[in-house]
Order: structure tokens, then sequence, then C-alpha cells
């Protein structure tokens, strides 16, 4: 698979990732057997990237990260962890260095490493990233070995840019996908500028980039996508992007209409990501070995035509944008 090489760092990670969120909970149950199904259909079809989070199901996403990795004795995957979102409410107080410590070393010990190769601050609040002691400490974990690297995981454009300013990050994840084109415009150009990583999350919105659902489609009561759609447990753009559902299924059976065939609706929306210049890895989440697989092939199809993208870029302004609005 392409490799793109992740931040200023010597490390280079396949285009296609894999989110790991859907091995924690929220998402409805996915069994330890089903789990590492995943993993092992990600790693065996070329995926090198695993993103997860210490929140996702209280540790168990990296548990078993670490279960798969350590069972199969496998030293060449990179894996970028999330830390901070254990701790609800959120305050910027909660950033300091006895906290972050505490974290990372938590997640040293579920992924049983004694270095993280990527910690990615999950989200914090806006200010944090003005708060020039905290690179400081983050720094200070970089030298005496606990992490490799560091980024964040952003909520909005203004939180990106304000993380790619900071000359050692290294990543930046955001949620990208032809239903949130916003990081298009000054995002993605100065991450590259920078040589910042930028990590695209939620790629499928959600899975209504797959076109596999329609107006009838339900999701289980323990799925964000039933007990989120209003944004009442976190961002509502983590779910669905933030695009009302019934729209995301019009620009979706809009945008099936330009797939050419033998490709699916999810490949052709994982390519879209991965042809953006900016864009160092998609990390698709996937519930079975199956998705996981068929994923990658993303990066096997040819790139959109300069035509399928601006017909994606109207179908995005006429039905999209003016739903969310400036939001992210
Ligand atoms: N704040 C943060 O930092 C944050 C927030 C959100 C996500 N993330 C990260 O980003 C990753 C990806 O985002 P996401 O999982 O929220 O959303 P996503 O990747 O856009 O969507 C995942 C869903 O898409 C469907 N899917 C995946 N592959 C498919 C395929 N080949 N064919 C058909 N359907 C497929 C599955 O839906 P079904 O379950 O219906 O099969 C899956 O649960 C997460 O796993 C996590 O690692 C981070």
């Amino acid at each position: 698979m392409e490799l793109r090489k992740l931040g200023k760092s010597n490390k280079s990670i396949p285009v296609v990732g894999l989110g790991t969120w859907q091995l924690g909970a929220d998402w409805g149950e996915v069994t330890e057997s089903d789990a590492l199904k995943v993993l092992d259909a990600a790693y065996e079809s070329g995926v090198r990237f695993f993103d997860t989070a210490d929140a996702y199901g209280d540790g168990r996403s990296e548990q078993l990260i670490s279960t798969f990795l350590t069972s199969r004795k496998i030293n060449d995957v990179v894996v970028g962890t999330k830390v901070g979102r254990r701790v609800m409410p959120q305050s910027p107080e909660l950033y300091n260095l006895e906290n972050l410590r505490n974290w990372i070393d938590r997640s040293r010990k579920n992924l049983q490493v004694d270095t993280l190769d990527l910690v990615q601050l999950h989200c914090p609040p806006s200010s944090v990233y003005h708060d020039d002691k905290l690179f400081e400490i983050l720094d200070s974990f970089i030298d005496d070995g606990r992490i490799s690297a560091y980024g964040f995981s952003v909520e909005t454009r203004a939180e990106a840019l304000a993380a790619i300013a900071r000359p050692n990050v290294e990543s930046v994840q955001i949620v990208f996908n032809m239903l949130r084109q916003a990081p298009l415009a000054e995002v993605l150009p100065a991450a590259l500028a920078a040589d910042v990583s930028i990590i695209a999350r939620v790629p499928l919105a959600s899975g209504l980039l797959s076109g596999k659902y329609d107006a009838h489609t339900t999701f289980p009561e323990n799925d964000h996508r039933n007990y989120n759609r209003e944004g009442k447990a976190f961002d509502i753009g983590e779910t669905f992007a933030g695009v009302d559902f019934d729209i995301g299924l019009e620009a979706v059976r809009r945008i099936s209409h330009m797939i050419p065939e033998g490709v699916t609706m999810a490949e052709f929306a994982l390519r879209w990501i991965i042809d953006q210049s900016g864009i160092t890895t998609v990390i698709p989440g996937a519930r079975s070995g199956e998705q996981a697989k068929a994923n990658v092939r993303a990066a096997q199809i040819s790139p959109l035509s300069s035509e399928m993208k601006s017909e994606i870029a109207e179908i995005y302004n006429e039905l999209i944008a003016p739903q969310i609005g400036g939001k992210w």
C-alpha cells in the first residue's frame, strides 16, 4: 500500500489505517473474537496504523490491540492512541503534568509498551491549544521516552490551525469526508506547509458514505448513531459528521451515480479523501474483518477525476453546507 510520511518523523504509514473506536464501545456489541478478526484482517491487508484511545471501552480497544500485536509478535504497526476524555466534564485545568503523565502511563500499560508511538490529545478544550506550558510538558514526555511523538484530535478548523502552528506537533486528526469538506480550504494546505500529518477520521460519515443505509435503517440503543443523533452524549459532529441523516442519504444517492463499475461507495468515498493533497491517512472504523479488508481496496482503485471532484463539491455546497453552516 502507498506509504506517506508521519509528520516530521522518519516513520511512514499507509494511506489506509484502521479506526478502533468500534472495538471499545458506542457501536453496539463487538465481541473480543470479532475485534481480533478486525485487527487481523486489517493487518493482513497491509494496514500498519491503528488509531485508538484510552476512552474507547475505557481501555478495551487499547488492550485488544496489545493482545493482538503481542500474541502475533508484530512490531511494524504504528499505534496512535488518544488521552484525556475519560475525565468528564472537561476543563483546561485537567491538562496538567500529573494528569497527562497518569493518562499516558495508563495507555503505556494497556498497550504494553515503554514508549507510545503517537499520543493525540483527545479533543481538549479550545484554550488548551494556546497553553505554552502544555507543549513544554508534551516535549518533556518525548525527552523521557514515554512517547515518540504527539498530536491532537481536534473538533474545529481553528483548533487544527492552532495545533499545526506548534513546532513539535506531528499530527492533527480531524473529521474529513465528502460530507465534511471545510478542512480543504485552509487546514490541509497549512498542514502540508508545516509538515504535519492529517489523519482523516469519520471518513465514511459513521457509515452513511457506505451507501448501505436508507430512511428505514435503525441502530441499536447502545450505538451512538441512535443515542447521539442530537448530540446528547458528545459533539454531534462525530455522528454522521453532524449531517442530518435524510440530507446525508440524499447526498449519497446523488454521489452514487458517479461511482465507476466494480467500485463500492465506501471505496469511492475513501479514495476521495486519499486524493486530497495534505492527507496522510484515513482511518475508517470497521466492525468486521470484511469491512477492514474492503476499506484497504480504496488505496488500489484509480484516483477520482477532476470532473467527479467538482460534482462532489457541488453536491456538498448545495445540500450539506447550508445545513451545517460554518460549524467545525
Ligand atoms: N474525537 C475523536 O478523536 C474521534 C471521533 C470519532 C472517530 N474517531 C476515530 O476515527 C475512526 C473512524 O471514524 P468512525 O468509526 O467514527 O466512522 P467511520 O469510519 O466514518 O464509519 C464507520 C462505520 O462505517 C461502516 N463501514 C466501515 N467500513 C465499511 C465498509 N467497507 N462497507 C460498509 N460499511 C462500512 C460501519 O458501519 P456499521 O457499523 O453500520 O457496519 C462502521 O461502523 C474511529 O474508529 C476512531 O478511531 C476519533
